[in-house]
């Protein structure tokens, strides 16, 4: 089967996989419901969390088969670290296309989802007439890949106002266990999903001051293309 497959938690993926999705005229399908175990033509949707492929990616693309692979990586303009290459390198060689997304980075409010849809086409193209390309390595900060998990949840609180009406949907929502009744435990990754779930915004995310500063940084703002 042919489809586009996204792993997105505030929605910024979701929006760039619906896009395939319309362009491409394949089903559009969440990595969280159960998936196909093969696929002729697969669009693969992401956020990179801490430079890294988030785990559940990792995970699904351990269990399936790809005859022709696009991996679309969306970050958060800070650093897209590595992790194409690292698909290739590591779970499925068959890639025709790839590209880094610069989107709103799910821990700035006044930050701007991508909008250049146009600059996309070439991978629309290339999906429509598949042929294998090698993915090249670029920059991953060496510390990225020690304890990132840990880093983010030291980096970042979620906190509970009294707005919860304890319907504990945020639990529903989120992927690993990690949340009940608007309190986090060690499971949580920092996502979000919660937070952007709760009817009545009663999760609000607390930055500690280095990540505070990190955020500050000047915003690298480039669609990088491979097709
Ligand atoms: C846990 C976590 C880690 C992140 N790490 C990075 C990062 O290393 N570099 C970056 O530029 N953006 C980073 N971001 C921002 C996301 O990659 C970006 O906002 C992405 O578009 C979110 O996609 P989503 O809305 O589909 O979940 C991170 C976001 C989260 C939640």
């Amino acid at each position: 089967m042919n489809a586009v497959v996204f792993y997105s938690n505030t929605g910024q993926s979701k929006a760039i996989a619906e896009h395939f999705a319309n362009q491409l005229g394949y089903p559009l399908a969440d990595m969280e419901t159960k998936c196909a175990e093969h696929y002729q033509n697969l669009v693969l949707v992401f956020p990179v969390h801490c430079q890294n492929i988030p785990d559940v990616v990792k995970n699904f693309l351990k269990n399936i088969s790809v005859d022709n692979l696009t991996a679309i990586a969306t970050y958060g303009k800070m650093c897209c670290g590595n992790v194409l290459h690292e698909i290739q390198k590591n779970y499925q060689k068959n890639i025709v296309a790839g590209a880094y997304i610069p989107t709103k980075h799910s821990y700035i409010d006044n930050d701007d989802a991508f909008c250049a849809f146009d600059t996309l086409k070439p991978i629309v193209e290339k999906v429509k007439e598949p042929s294998y390309i090698s993915l090249p390595k670029l920059y991953k900060n060496p510390l990225a890949d020690i304890f990132p998990k840990l880093r983010n949840r030291l980096g970042i609180t979620i906190q509970k106002s009294a707005n919860c009406s304890g319907c504990n949907l945020c639990a529903e929502h989120c992927s690993f266990g990690a949340i009940k009744s608007g309190i986090t435990n060690r499971q949580c990754i920092r996502c979000l999903k919660c937070v952007e779930s709760c009817p009545r915004q009663a999760l609000k995310i607390k930055l500690g001051l280095p990540l505070k500063l990190y955020l500050r940084k000047k915003k690298i703002n480039k669609v990088i293309i491979y097709a």
